[in-house]
């Protein structure tokens, strides 16, 4: 991609509306805009970081067994009568009629519709267990929707539901998903904590959050100092830790980006889920499920990996993993070095992503811009090295430098990578 080209307009200001650094990089560095509270545009930055996300989470959960589907968001209030939550939701619910003035709402997620699905599509146990996934838009009426992609009111969202005929296999599937859930958030360059939580409106019986560390995050998370446990503030009435009994803990802030359930049958239960096992007997399915914040997971990554200059992405998650800056365009001999280096790193069947900056500016301002944007690897072809055959690779993270010689770069990268 040639920068001259990209739509990503920064801003220099912070923006007024942003609290947090994470959403303030997100505006100035141009990867997203608000189009009215909590509902967000992703420019083309903003986009690439979102599918990098989701990338890693297909992989992952491809390789945990799941199936990917891709369900309504408009889901008839039938379902949700059904179960009991068209009430018990409250104002969250984005509820709207159609033209018949029949009820319908967005989904917040997909409990009712997923358990429709399977009871009208598996019958017997031989079909079970089954874990099915979707990546898609949830609508949520928040009451304090903040923070950019941390709290919408439009959010992507990976969720997942799994259905067994019994508690035993539903605990197997739990951990499988819970240590799918470890290997997304490592791959994605995160520090993260596991913590029992309160099961909320989704419900069920046990759950567990996947806690990004950050002063800024919104929940408190209790850390007992004598044993490994940890919970989420609401879900301890008393301040004693329930697994070694000490009353000795520490509290720390973290970002919600992922929560898995078990659910037990709250919902095969109340929407007839049942199947028929060995002996001819129905039986209702037990259930799991299990979210993750996709947009929210990328700000949390922010949250964790800026400086005053800017994002530092992990490199799982860049927009773009190198940028190819000469020092002046207008010289032939760089503009034609970095053109060349560009289309050799590109490649012709994928390659890394570049950005190139083809720009007439000054440098200074031209890598001010790489680093606000969080570009992890930049290529400097400037006068100096060039005597030398060499151009300057500079680390974004640690501000590391290395001259390489222009004919081995490209080799050089593609192995530091
Ligand atoms: N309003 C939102 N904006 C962006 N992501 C969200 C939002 N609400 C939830 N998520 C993400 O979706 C995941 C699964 O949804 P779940 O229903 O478990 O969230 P939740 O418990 O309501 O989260 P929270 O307590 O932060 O409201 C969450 O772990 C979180 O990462
Ligand atoms: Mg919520
Ligand atoms: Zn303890």
């Amino acid at each position: 991609m040639k920068f001259s080209q990209l739509v990503a307009p920064t801003l220099r200001e912070d923006p007024a509306e942003a609290e947090i650094v994470s959403h303030k990089l997100l505006l100035r560095a141009g990867f997203i805009r608000k189009l009215a509270t909590g509902v967000y545009t992703y420019l083309p930055l903003g986009l690439k970081v979102l599918n990098n996300v989701t990338r890693v989470v297909r992989e992952e959960m491809d390789r945990a067994g799941a199936q990917e589907i891709f369900m309504p968001v408009l889901q008839p209030a039938e379902l949700w009568q059904e179960t009991g939550r068209w009430k018990q939701y409250g104002k969250e619910l984005f509820r709207i009629k159609d033209r018949h003035e029949r009820d319908f709402c967005l989904g917040p997620t997909h409990e009712e519709v997923i358990t429709d699905l399977v009871k009208n599509s598996i019958n017997s146990y031989r079909s079970l267990p089954v874990t099915l996934y979707q990546i898609q838009t949830k609508f949520r009426d928040e009451i304090r929707p903040r923070f950019g992609l941390m709290r919408g009111r439009e959010f992507m969202m990976k969720d997942a539901y799994s259905f067994h005929p019994n508690e035993a296999d539903l605990d197997r599937e739990y951990q499988n998903m819970h240590q799918t859930y470890c290997r997304i958030f490592e791959r994605l360059g995160l520090k993260f904590r596991v913590v029992e939580a309160a099961a909320g409106l989704i419900g069920g019986g046990y759950s567990q959050e996947f806690m990004v560390l950050a002063e800024t995050g919104e929940d408190e998370i209790f850390c007992c100092q004598a044993c490994d446990y940890a919970a989420s503030r609401e879900l301890l009435e008393a301040n004693v830790c329930p697994k070694c009994g000490s009353s000795k803990y520490e509290l720390i802030r973290g970002i919600e980006v992922g929560h898995i359930f078990k659910l037990g049958t709250k919902y095969s239960s109340k929407m007839k889920c049942v199947y028929v096992d060995e002996n001819n007997q129905e039986q209702p399915m037990v259930m799991g499920c299990y979210g993750i914040g996709v947009a929210r997971t990328a700000q949390a990554a922010i949250e964790q990996n800026h400086d005053k200059d800017g994002i530092i992405w992990p490199m799982p998650l860049a927009p773009y993993k190198i940028a190819v800056v000469p020092v002046n365009i207008e010289e032939t001999e760089q503009r034609e070095v970095a053109e060349k280096l560009y289309r050799a790193m590109s490649g012709e069947g994928g390659g890394v992503s570049v950005l190139f900056d083809d720009r007439d500016k000054r440098i200074g301002a031209k890598l001010k811009d790489i680093d606000l944007i969080g570009i992890p690897i930049k290529v400097i072809v400037g006068p100096k090295g060039l005597k030398e055959g060499k151009v300057e690779v500079k680390w974004r993270r640690d501000g590391k430098t290395e001259l390489v010689a222009k004919e081995k770069v490209v080799e050089w990268l593609a192995q530091s990578l």
